[in-house]
């Protein structure tokens, strides 16, 4: 059973990730951190408590986290993706939970502490509450077992712009701090994400087994695949936050290159995540190839045990 707390901007494919994770009997899904990214910090609090009523999982903690990047200016939310409230055209409402008092980087450090070796940390936003664990307690890598993120590209190119993903480009500084953590993080770029693609009939299929959670899924799925239609012209739309997740359980589905990294922080090239051999940095794990139908196939099969 993996012990897990999964740092999120939710977001569609977030509530996707999350809803995975609600299903998997291989996690133990021990709290959800949230960022700015996809919406406000706000709204991201307020959707991740949504999410786990939802799921009937109120009783995992939320804490809330940073509300701006480490050193730029807050950035808009990503509404042209994933709509004003984050769920496409679902609209906003209030969760009869509150988030705890703790913010999301003392509560992650609590929690590593208090698993010390166990607990796994799935970012699937900005990098911001990672990085700020990791400043305010040096021992914070020691007690995680892993940080598995949803972020970055080495050879496919940006999403946000030419050179970046979206994840890392919302924080850049504070992605290049969790890019000295070494062995324990793992990236699950673009490089894969974007080979494994969830279509129409896909989120049909996922409403029909699962009439409630599925269903808003499928819900929230028509403004995110029509977003990629619109810009990528695609027939459908990546599983960049339910692959993260899979990979914190299966990484044998994924294979990984062992390289020191760094991320771009100023220019046109703000936020790429590039290659630093020279840089004296020990190498992260960045997953270069998934095996994307086996992948997909997991996601579908565990939603399906969803109500
Ligand atoms: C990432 O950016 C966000 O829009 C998604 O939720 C995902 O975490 C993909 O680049
Ligand atoms: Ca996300």
């Amino acid at each position: 059973m993996t012990k897990l707390i999964i740092d999120t901007d939710p977001g569609i494919d977030d509530a996707m990730a999350i809803f995975y994770a609600a299903a998997a009997a291989d996690i133990e899904l021990l709290g959800l951190t949230t960022i700015f990214g996809n919406v406000t910090t706000e709204i991201a609090t307020r959707n991740a408590l949504r999410l786990l009523e939802a799921a009937d999982l109120a009783e995992v903690p939320v804490a809330a986290g940073a509300k701006a990047p480490l050193k730029l200016p807050p950035f808009p939310p990503s509404s042209e993706v994933h709509g004003d409230e984050g769920f496409g055209d679902i609209p906003a409402a209030t969760p009869a939970g509150k988030a705890v008092d703790e913010d999301a980087a003392d509560f992650l450090i609590r929690m590593a502490r208090e698993h010390k070796g166990e607990l796994v940390v799935c970012p699937i936003g900005p990098l911001t509450n990672i990085a700020v664990a990791m400043e305010r307690d040096a021992e914070f890598v020691h007690n995680v077992k892993s940080i598995v993120i949803m972020g970055g590209s080495l050879e496919e190119g940006g999403n946000i712009t030419k050179f970046a993903e979206a994840n890392i480009y919302h924080d850049p500084h504070a992605a290049d701090v969790v890019m000295t953590a070494g062995e324990k993080v793992t990236l699950v770029g673009l490089d894969v994400t974007h080979r494994i693609l969830c279509t129409p009939e896909d989120f049909t299929q996922i409403a029909a087994n699962s009439p409630e959670l599925g269903g808003m899924l499928q819900d929230m799925s028509h403004f995110y695949l029509a977003f990629y239609l619109k810009v990528a012209g695609l027939e459908g739309c990546s599983l960049h936050d339910p692959a993260a997740v899979i990979a914190c359980t299966h990484p044998e589905h994924f294979e990984t290159r062992s390289l020191a990294m760094k991320v771009i922080c100023e220019g046109e090239e703000i936020g790429a995540t590039v290659a630093a051999p020279d840089s004296g940095r020990k190498p992260v794990n960045v997953c270069m190839k998934v095996a994307a139908d086996t992948v997909k196939a997991l996601f579908l099969k565990r939603l399906a045990l969803l109500p």
